[in-house]
C-alpha cells in the first residue's frame, strides 16, 4: 500500500510541469522577462549602518566589513561555532602512485571532537612539484561522495543519508548504490593535477544531509545537542553556515600537511556549494581565492533583482540552508540589509571569480554578473582597480583581472570549459 502510494505521489510529481509544481508548493512562479524586472536600489557597501562613508581600506576592514559579517551571520547564513580546540586529523588510505602514478592520494578524518561526526576528505597532490614546493589547493565540496568525483577504484565508498520528497521519507544510502566517478565530468582531476593543483574534496552528506531533517545526522545536530537545547534560534547557523565552516576545518588540516601550500587555496563550489564557497571567502580569510559556479540566489546573484529564484523558494523548498532570521525576507528582498554585491566585497582584496550558463536562467546569470560589478568600489578602496563593465559579456568572454567573471553556453553545471578559466585565473593571481 505505501509502496503504491509513493509510486504515485512520484509519478504525479514526475508528471508536473514547472509551473504545476510551483503551484502545488503555493509559489509565485518565476520570473524570465526583462520588462518586469522593475526598479530596484541596490545598498550601498560603501556606507556604514551610521551613515559614515567607507573612504578607505582600514575603515572597510575595521568597520565597514565587521558590521556587514554581523548582519549576514544574524540575518541570512547563521552563527557558526568557533574554531573547535580538540580537532584531530587521522590520514588513510594513502597512495603515492594513485592516477597511474600523477599524484598522491590521501583520505583525511577531520574530527571536530571525539565524538562528532567525522569529515571524510579526499586529497589528490600532484607528485610532480617544482624543486618539491608544497601544492596550491583547489577545495570544494562534492554533492555525492567522495567516489563520485573519480573512478579511482582507490576511494573509500561514502554512504549518504537521502529524502524522498514524493514518499516523505529518509533512507541511507548504501555506497554501492552510488557510481564510482558519476560526476567525474565535474572533477577534471588529471587537468588539475598536470596544471600543478592539489584537490581537496568532501561530501555535503558529511557535515549535513541536504534535506530539512538532515540537520540531525550531522555536525548541527551534534552542536545542537551539545548545547542542551533541541531547537535552534533564529540566529543559530544553517545548513550552508555548516557546510561553509567546514571547508574551513578542512583548510586547518592542509595547514598541518607539508605537500599543500594553505597559503594558496582556492575554494570552489557550484551551486548550493557555490553560495557556500562564497559566505566561506566571507568568513575565512585563509580561502586565497574564492569561486562561485552558478550559485544564484542566495550566492551571488542579486536578490533584488526579482528574475529566477527568489527567496521565498529558497525559504520554502531549502528551509534547512538559512538562518531562522532569513524567512522574514520572502518576497521582501528589498529589506535585505545587504545583498550579493556586499556577500562577494567581504572577500576582498582577494580574488573572486563569478561564472553563469545561458541555460541556467533560474540562477538569474545577468544578476549575477551585476553583482560582480557593483563588488568593485571595495577592491578600488585596495588599490586594485577594475573599470566596472555595463555590459553583461557574450558567452566564452571571461572578464575581470581581480573580479573575474565569463557566461558559458549550457546549462546548470560545472564544465572543464569553466575549469580552465578558474585554472588561469589561479595562475594569474598565484603568479605562475
Ligand atoms: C535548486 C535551487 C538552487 C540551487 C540548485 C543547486 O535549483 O533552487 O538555489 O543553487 O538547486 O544547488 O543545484
Amino acid at each position: 500500500m505505501r509502496f503504491r502510494f509513493a509510486a504515485f505521489a512520484l509519478l504525479i510529481s514526475l508528471a508536473m510541469n514547472d509551473e504545476e509544481l510551483f503551484a502545488a508548493d503555493d509559489l509565485p512562479p518565476p520570473n524570465y522577462d526583462e520588462d518586469k524586472v522593475g526598479s530596484y536600489l541596490l545598498p550601498d557597501p560603501l556606507t556604514c549602518l551610521d551613515g559614515a562613508p567607507v573612504v578607505d581600506a582600514a575603515t572597510w576592514t575595521s568597520k565597514r566589513r565587521p558590521e556587514l559579517l554581523e548582519l549576514y551571520r544574524r540575518e541570512m547564513f547563521g552563527r557558526a561555532p568557533a574554531k573547535p580546540t580538540e580537532m584531530t586529523f587521522e590520514q588513510a588510505n594513502i597512495d603515492e602512485q594513485a592516477l597511474g602514478g600523477l599524484a598522491t592520494r590521501k583520505e583525511v578524518l577531520i574530527r571536530v571532537a571525539p565524538d562528532a561526526p567525522v569529515i571524510r576528505l579526499l586529497l589528490y597532490v600532484p607528485n610532480k612539484r617544482p624543486a618539491g614546493k608544497p601544492a596550491p589547493v583547489f577545495l570544494g565540496m562534492n554533492f555525492d561522495g567522495n567516489h563520485t568525483v573519480d573512478a579511482d577504484p582507490g576511494i573509500t565508498l561514502v554512504e549518504a543519508w537521502q529524502y524522498d520528497r514524493a514518499t516523505k521519507t529518509e533512507s541511507q544510502v548504501k555506497p554501492d548504490e552510488l557510481k564510482r566517478g558519476a560526476s567525474a565530468s565535474r572533477w577534471p582531476l588529471k587537468l588539475i593535477l598536470e596544471r600543478g593543483y592539489a584537490v581537496a574534496t568532501f561530501p555535503r552528506s558529511d557535515v549535513e544531509a541536504d534535506y530539512e531533517g538532515g540537520w540531525r545526522h550531522g555536525l548541527r545536530g551534534y552542536y545542537l545537542k551539545k548545547s542542551g537545547r533541541t531547537e535552534f534560534a533564529p540566529d543559530d547557523w544553517g545548513a550552508i553556515g555548516a557546510w561553509a565552516w567546514s571547508m574551513s576545518r578542512a583548510i586547518d588540516y592542509l595547514e598541518t600537511d607539508a605537500s599543500c601550500d594553505a597559503k594558496r587555496v582556492v575554494i570552489h563550489g557550484h551551486s548550493r556549494l557555490g553560495k557556500t564557497s562564497l559566505w566561506c571567502g566571507a568568513e575565512d580569510t585563509r580561502a586565497a581565492i574564492v569561486i562561485s559556479n552558478d550559485s544564484g540566489e542566495g550566492g551571488a546573484a542579486l536578490a533584488r533583482r526579482k528574475f529566477g529564484e527568489t527567496t521565498i523558494v529558497l525559504n520554502t523548498r531549502f528551509p534547512h540552508w538559512f538562518c531562522g532570521n532569513f524567512k522574514k525576507y520572502s518576497e521582501k528582498e528589498s529589506t535585505l540589509p545587504f545583498d550579493s554585491h556586499e556577500l562577494i566585497a567581504l572577500s576582498a582584496p582577494r580574488p573572486v571569480y563569478v561564472a553563469s550558463a545561458t541555460e541556467d536562467q533560474w540562477a538569474d546569470p545577468k544578476g549575477e554578473f551585476l553583482a560582480t560589478q557593483h563588488a568593485l568600489p571595495v577592491y578600488a578602496l585596495f588599490g586594485k582597480k577594475q573599470a566596472a563593465v555595463e555590459r553583461q559579456p557574450s558567452p566564452e568572454t571571461p572578464i575581470g583581472d581581480v573580479v573575474g567573471y565569463h557566461l558559458r553556453t549550457g546549462k546548470h553545471d560545472i564544465t572543464e570549459y569553466d575549469w580552465r578559466r578558474y585554472l588561469d585565473f589561479a595562475d594569474r593571481h598565484f603568479g605562475r
